[in-house]
């Protein structure tokens, strides 16, 4: 049980939340906070952007409140939910732990105890409602109270949420249903939502009402995605009457409205509004007139759907039938408990350390929220293959969460891939990122390369049809899109594929000159020929060695004569006509957004993410000792030359593990031979900037890829992606079974971790795997007998003292090939 403020109180107790007799109620030690706050106490901003409300795992709807709050420079609307802002809805779609434009926040309900003047149902500014006292939230369930004297407790089934109102037992009763609320964009930016249209409707003297909302825009500047409603309330209301008005969102020309005129009064139109040619906003407002008992406490049902009201009816009744927030909430919680928690058990007995329960299992929660599991809800084309949306995005998800969704979740991801390739076939492209049924943003790469070849490396196959995975990747490696027009890259499409392959493939990088982000795209672009290389040495073996090769275009980026604070070589934004961009700042990437020559990272960052031919990059940068000094440099404190500002949250280190591209650098000394530094490093960031608090995580959580940076770094290993290899690291536990490939047990021991006198030894003396004596600091998914897919035992020998105890070949480089880039001594 937490609350906002993060005073474990007993409410959950009282609340009585239980887990069937013989399993184990993991839920109890999951914070749902976690990323709330941001580096400034009270605040969203630099935050995880996490979404607090009711859910289940992957759940199409997400129900939480929507929040407004002051000033908008502190503010992240994101998830819905910030630490003080008002509530202007309570909405059943949302993301969690997405940056940029806001998505999502609609279709939304809000408890009223007046709405005479001055409050206008069109003016959210009118009612928008203060909280008093903390929020609790616990997984599948969450309750805040508002000014207005309203508690409001929430919970969700797959495609349907419950609200239950408990209004002051004296005073007026209203539920407004606003159709044109969506969570905006404060700064009023590109990338904001605007809505697009709707239509609500009621029968006289029923509980029910219908219709759709459709709402366009958000950070992939989608077009309109259109939910149909289906809502009912347990109490029939003893007035509804439906609404219109006259739309003055400030927005886009591509709809219409009366931009920037002053808010009308809403015209009342009976038992129906439309939204009709002016794009009108729509919306209804329900009453209830007495004092009796009965109905202070109001309930309402609301089943979503993307295909029909029909659908979102037969939700609502079949998943919520008993109408109770208790039963509800409880089976999500054993959802969770069953689909996801209990895929890790550790000891969880009186003795085991809390917080570390709080670390896992709140990790294991947050990367299970998004994206949407939306099985039969794909409105765009009929097929039988599995459909998933809010995809945020291949370039956070590739780095190491994908490849922990396939040891512990395998249904769920071949699923999941399935979907993806069901859009290459239908839509041309594999998504970078998806929401609202639309492809974008692209940041860099074409990512899905990545997660298909890490899925398909690993023996992932069940029902996915790898001929067709392997076309869409060799699509993403051959085919320039079509260009989208974004208007923050006038350069090419962010909506999918790779925008710069007219430099890529002629030249074998991306230029400065011709494209943006220059070194971040030349850098992916050969992680992502070297996926293709990958998938095609099984599936199309005459391809491999053309992408093996243009894997290696990082090397013709590569200045050798670039030099920074007393290190030499770097990846560097080049010119077309061959030329580098010498006076380029190696640590300070300038904004490092999409009009920059690199994107979230600098040249000094970008220069160790080539995780398949670290070999290269060691001998590229003078060899093993001066790998090694840079890689100890870019540990350093005050080394960083990028304000991350509240957004970096006291990361002062060139290596930012608050974002994704340095994920694998601390275990970078794995290639040396030296493991136990990885683990120094490693531990000291996951020590300095993860906790339980609700300021916890150093950034955006991306969809849970922060959080399962952490949980790979508990369980002691880190994968190198588009490859089986896994490297090992120091786990957390003594003990951890880990349920992999649907229903195998991967043991994880760790002997010595406590040696009694309450001092930790985490450094490794020694490790073996399916009691086989291991002296490399690495293994393959395959090995020990398919240990990551049958199942086995890994033991580390921990102690306090630092040794090095592999003695084996380091870790592989299989994408190796040596471009001649002039490089000649003088480190
Ligand atoms: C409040 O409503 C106005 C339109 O009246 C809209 O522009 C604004 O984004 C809404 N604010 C929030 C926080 O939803
Ligand atoms: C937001 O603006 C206020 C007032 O201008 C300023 O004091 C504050 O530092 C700003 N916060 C951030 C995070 O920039
Ligand atoms: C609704 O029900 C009330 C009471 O049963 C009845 O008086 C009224 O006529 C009904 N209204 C409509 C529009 O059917
Ligand atoms: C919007 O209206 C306000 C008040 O009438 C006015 O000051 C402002 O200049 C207008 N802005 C635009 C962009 O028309
Ligand atoms: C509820 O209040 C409305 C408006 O005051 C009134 O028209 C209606 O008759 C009342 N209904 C009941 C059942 O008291
Ligand atoms: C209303 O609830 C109060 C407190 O639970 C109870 O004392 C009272 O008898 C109830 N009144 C009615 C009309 O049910
Ligand atoms: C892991 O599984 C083994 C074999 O069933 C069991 O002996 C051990 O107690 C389990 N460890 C934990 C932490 O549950
Ligand atoms: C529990 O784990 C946390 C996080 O790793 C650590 O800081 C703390 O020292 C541990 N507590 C004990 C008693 O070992
Ligand atoms: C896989 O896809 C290819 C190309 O669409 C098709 O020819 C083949 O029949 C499919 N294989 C299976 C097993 O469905
Ligand atoms: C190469 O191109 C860059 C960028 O357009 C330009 O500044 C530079 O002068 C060119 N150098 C040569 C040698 O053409
Ligand atoms: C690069 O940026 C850093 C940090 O902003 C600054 O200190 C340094 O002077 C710059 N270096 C050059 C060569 O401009
Ligand atoms: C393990 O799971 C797989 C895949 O669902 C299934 O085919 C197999 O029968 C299961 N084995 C056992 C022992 O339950």
């Amino acid at each position: 049980m937490w609350v906002s403020s993060i005073r474990v109180v007993a409410v959950g107790f009282a609340l009585g939340w239980k887990a069937r007799a013989q399993d184990i109620d993991y839920a109890q030690f999951v914070n749902p906070f976690i990323g709330s706050e941001g580096g400034i106490p009270g605040y969203s901003y630099g935050g995880g952007d996490i979404f607090v409300g009711g859910a289940v795992p992957f759940g199409m709807v997400k129900l939480g409140i929507d929040t407004f709050e002051l000033p908008v420079n502190q503010s992240a609307l994101n998830g819905g939910w910030t630490p003080k802002g008002k509530v202007t809805g309570i909405s059943l779609m949302h993301e969690s732990g997405t940056g940029g434009g806001a998505k999502y926040g609609f279709p939304a309900q809000m408890p009223l105890t007046m709405i005479e003047a001055p409050v206008n149902l069109l003016d959210n500014e009118t009612y928008c409602q203060g909280r008093v006292g903390d929020d609790v939230a616990t997984v599948g369930y969450f309750r805040t109270q508002l000014q207005s004297g309203v508690a409001v407790e929430l919970s969700a089934s797959r495609h349907a949420g419950l609200y239950q109102y408990s209004f002051p037992s004296t005073g007026e009763k209203h539920i407004l249903v606003d159709f044109s609320h969506y969570l905006p964009h404060l700064t009023r930016s590109w990338d904001s939502q605007f809505y697009a249209g709707g239509e609500i409707e009621f029968q006289p003297n029923t509980s029910v009402y219908t219709g759709y909302t459709s709402i366009a825009g958000g950070w992939n500047i989608g077009p309109p995605v259109t939910v149909f409603v289906c809502a009912e309330f347990d109490t029939p209301p003893d007035s509804a009457k439906a609404f219109k008005g006259k739309n003055t969102f400030p927005v886009s020309r591509h709809f219409r409205t009366f931009n920037n005129a002053t808010i009308p009064q809403p015209t009342y139109t009976g038992t129906k509004a439309q939204a009709g040619g002016l794009n009108d906003r729509v919306g209804a407002i329900f009453s209830w007139n007495g004092t009796a008992n009965e109905t202070t406490t109001i309930k309402s049902r609301v089943g979503i759907s993307f295909m029909s009201v029909e659908k979102a009816c037969a939700y609502k009744d079949d998943e919520l039938a008993a109408w109770s927030i208790k039963d509800t909430a409880q089976a999500a919680r054993d959802e969770w408990n069953r689909d996801v928690f209990s895929k890790i058990h550790v000891d969880t007995s009186e003795a085991a350390n809390k917080t570390r329960l709080a670390l896992l299992y709140s990790s294991l929660y947050f990367m299970h929220l998004i994206p949407s599991e939306r099985i039969h809800e794909n409105p765009l084309w009929e097929s039988d293959e599995p459909y998933w949306d809010d995809f945020y995005t291949m370039w956070d998800l590739f780095r190491n969460q994908v490849s922990l969704w396939h040891l512990i979740q395998p249904a769920y991801y071949e699923s999941m891939i399935r979907s993806l390739i069901d859009m290459f076939k239908h839509e041309g492209f594999l998504p970078d990122g998806r929401s609202g049924n639309y492809n974008g943003l692209v940041q860099g790469g074409s990512n899905a390369d990545n997660v298909l070849a890490d899925a398909y490396v690993k023996g992932l196959r069940g029902k996915i049809n790898w001929t067709e995975g392997y076309a869409a990747v060799k699509k993403n490696a051959e085919v320039l899109p079509f260009f989208d027009e974004n208007p923050i890259d006038p350069q090419g499409s962010l909506k999918d594929g790779r925008s710069a392959l007219d430099d890529w493939i002629p030249l074998g990088y991306v230029s400065a000159d011709r494209n943006s982000r220059a070194v971040s795209k030349t850098v992916e672009y050969s992680l992502n020929d070297f996926a293709v290389s990958q998938i095609a040495a099984g599936e199309e073996a005459g391809d491999q060695d053309l992408y093996l090769r243009r894997s290696a275009g990082w090397q013709l980026s590569w200045d050798p004569e670039a030099s920074s604070r007393g290190f030499k070589g770097f990846v560097m934004p080049r010119y077309a006509n061959g030329t580098f961009h010498k006076t380029y700042n190696i640590t300070n990437c300038g904004n490092c957004n999409w009009e920059d020559e690199s994107y979230e990272g600098t040249a000094f960052e970008y220069s160790f993410v080539v995780p398949h031919d670290i070999a290269r990059v060691i001998s590229l940068m003078g060899g093993p000792s001066h790998f090694e000094r840079r890689l100890d440099y870019v540990f350093q404190p005050n080394t960083s030359g990028v304000d991350l500002g509240a957004n970096g949250y006291g990361i002062t280190t060139i290596n930012n593990i608050a974002n994704e591209p340095d994920f694998q650098t601390p275990y970078l000394y794995n290639y040396l031979n030296k493991q136990h530094k990885s683990v120094h490093r490693s531990r000291q960031l996951a020590n300095d900037f993860f906790t339980t608090a609700t300021n916890g995580i150093p950034g955006n959580s991306d969809a849970g890829a922060l959080n399962c940076w952490l949980i790979w770094q508990m369980l002691g290993l880190y994968p190198v992606v588009t490859t089986p290899v896994y490297l090992l690291e120091s786990p957390w536990f003594e003990d951890v079974n880990v349920t992999v490939n649907h229903n195998r047990t991967l043991r994880i021991r760790a002997e010595g971790l406590d040696d009694g006198d309450g001092k930790e030894g985490f450094y490794v003396q020694g490790v073996s795997i399916n009691g086989v004596e291991w002296d490399r600091n690495w293994f393959e998914h395959g090995d020990a007998g398919g240990i990551m897919s049958e199942g086995g035992e890994i033991v580390f020998r921990l102690g306090e003292e630092r040794r090095v105890w592999e003695s084996g070949r380091e870790p592989p480089s299989p994408g190796h090939r040596v471009v001649d880039v002039g490089e000649g001594g003088g480190y």
